[in-house]
């Protein structure tokens, strides 16, 4: 059993798709239709979803949502969930759902609690103490040592929820730049910090330089012994782990069935676990389950991740949008773009098909983001009056954290104010009526007016949750995983492989030998020009 393989351009859904010849004026459908966001917003639970400013009408939609029953998202969703083979060219089911299901019938549900527990002791007995330095002290920082997928989640989700923190300093080290790994060293207590080596291969040339240079450096500062009581290690590589000398108490398994990108719900969140303590993880897994049932049960019409998804496939395929823009209102989420860019861009940055032949329409979308509102003083101006089109997803909380009023209301009278001033625009009669009103003379007002049009007509979508809580959180994860899949199935496309980041590793391992031997072998001019300066500037 796998998953169909159906062209999506060759369906009947998409070819009325591309001759729609009308373009969606969002004003007038807004005036036009008094049930526009009623039948364009979803709630479930404490989310909120308004899809209204989208340049989409019920025939676009109904378009939409045939395409995903055409390219069978349904039965691909089931494949998904019962733990099918669905990652074809690595031969492996793709079960990040059930990392977070505590249902005793989810696929692994035996193995998965047993992790749970393991997780929930470990971080319990350092936050608590009973798990000691080697010179008997109590932890203070922790230091996850990881890239990509065994770095990115928790690095977004630590941030997020530091409101929820324990008493532990949690730091991220990923880069093989050693500038990088020195900064976070400088400021640590060798006796009073722990190390997590996570990685899913235990090959990875950045996590294992790093991980030798912190175990050089706590031997030199403590000794050897210390290894013991000083790193924990998350990998499927057991006998790697075993010659780092990791103490098999401190070793976390993790499983083929899970992507590094989808895997900061077991024990790759070992960090996350210390940061905001087991009771909080355990709530970010629930609200995670909680989107993954709505993904899995209701109707495409009312199904958060597959309208998303199949708004975004609309601007994609049909309007010819190379990207989309993440902003969450937020400072704590700061991090959730470049945590997506991975999950996105390494999912479906694809140009093969399931047939094993090249595309001929567009897959993945390049994300990019920021936070509102430092956003808006960065990349508005291009998002508003630039020539691109860009859709944008506003993330928004009804309360902050701290409940400062004063604060909290302008944030979301920005947040709210620009989808309302990417949506209207302002048209040049507008603006010259403002401006006379601020008594310029004609003559400046006829040459400066055309600079401050808006087109408007910029599609927005709006993601409002009451609180950033775990549970929130893991609901807005949960709901872009699901986005992912879907887009990948309708495209055709193996959303669980990365083939593409392999021959950049395989390049750069054969660069380092010439490197460090000084011994340059034929290259492109300018490779070999830069491989010979550096060797010059290294001398
Ligand atoms: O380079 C990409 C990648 O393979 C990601 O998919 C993965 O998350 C990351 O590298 C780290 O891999 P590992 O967990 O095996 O160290």
């Amino acid at each position: 059993m796998t998953l169909d393989k159906i062209n999506p351009t060759k369906t009947k859904s998409w070819k009325k798709l591309k001759s729609l010849k009308s373009t969606v004026d969002l004003k007038t459908l807004f005036k036009n239709d008094n049930d526009r966001l009623k039948k364009y917003s979803i709630s479930i639970d404490e989310l909120y979803v308004d899809y209204s400013k989208n340049l989409i009408d019920d025939e676009i939609l109904n378009l939409l949502i045939n395409l995903s029953k055409e390219c069978k998202l349904r039965d691909a969703i089931d494949k998904q969930f019962t733990g099918e083979k669905i990652n074809k060219t690595e031969d492996r089911a793709v079960l990040h759902t059930a990392l977070r299901s505590f249902d005793k019938k989810s696929p692994f549900f035996e193995v998965f609690q047993k992790d749970r527990k393991k997780i929930k002791d470990f971080s319990d007995g350092i936050i608590d103490g009973t798990f000691s330095s080697s010179t008997g002290k109590k932890f203070t920082d922790i230091v996850n040592i990881g890239i990509g997928g065994s770095d990115l989640g928790p690095v977004m989700v630590v941030e997020a929820l530091k409101y929820y923190k324990t008493d532990l300093n949690i730091h991220f080290v990923s880069n093989i730049d050693g500038d990088h790994v020195n900064e976070i060293l400088k400021n640590l207590n060798p006796e009073t910090t722990f190390f997590i080596i996570v990685s899913k291969t235990f090959t990875t040339q950045e996590t294992i330089t790093n991980a030798l240079t912190i175990k050089e450096w706590l031997c030199e500062k403590l000794n050897e012994k210390a290894i013991k009581s000083h790193f924990a290690a998350v990998s499927t590589n057991l006998n790697a782990i075993k010659d780092f000398g990791i103490n098999p108490k401190f070793v976390f398994p993790m499983y083929d069935f899970i992507g590094g990108r989808f895997s900061l719900w077991g024990t790759v969140g070992l960090s996350i676990s210390l940061a905001i303590g087991y009771q909080n993880f355990e709530k970010l897994l629930k609200g995670a389950n909680s989107m993954d049932l709505h993904f899995k049960n209701e109707p495409f019409e009312k199904n958060i991740p597959v309208i998303l998804a199949l708004i975004s496939i609309w601007y994609n395929n049909f309007l010819d949008a190379e990207s989309e823009a993440i902003i969450p209102y937020s400072e704590y989420l700061k991090y959730l773009p470049s945590y997506l860019q991975q999950a996105v861009m390494e999912s479906n940055g694809k140009s093969v098909d399931r047939n094993g032949n090249f595309i001929k329409y567009q897959t993945g979308n390049i994300i990019w983001g920021g936070s509102g509102t430092n956003a808006q003083h960065a990349f508005f101006q291009l998002i508003h009056q630039g020539t691109k089109l860009i859709p944008c997803d506003f993330i928004g909380f009804k309360k902050s954290l701290y409940g400062n009023d004063d604060h909290h209301n302008k944030l979301l009278s920005n947040f709210i104010g620009q989808t309302e001033a990417l949506l209207n625009g302002i048209g040049l009669d507008d603006v010259k009526t403002e401006m006379l009103k601020s008594q310029v003379s004609h003559e400046k007002m006829d040459m400066i007016a055309p600079f401050k049009v808006f087109d408007g007509n910029k599609p927005t979508t709006t993601i409002l949750f009451n609180n950033l809580t775990p549970k929130s959180l893991g609901m807005l994860i949960s709901m872009y995983e699901h986005k992912i899949y879907t887009q990948g199935i309708i495209w055709n496309i193996f959303s669980y492989d990365q083939w593409g980041v392999e021959l950049g590793k395989k390049l750069a391992a054969k660069l380092l030998t010439e490197i460090q031997t000084g011994k340059i072998k034929k290259h492109d001019d300018s490779s070999t020009f830069l491989l010979k300066k550096t060797k010059i500037t290294k001398n």
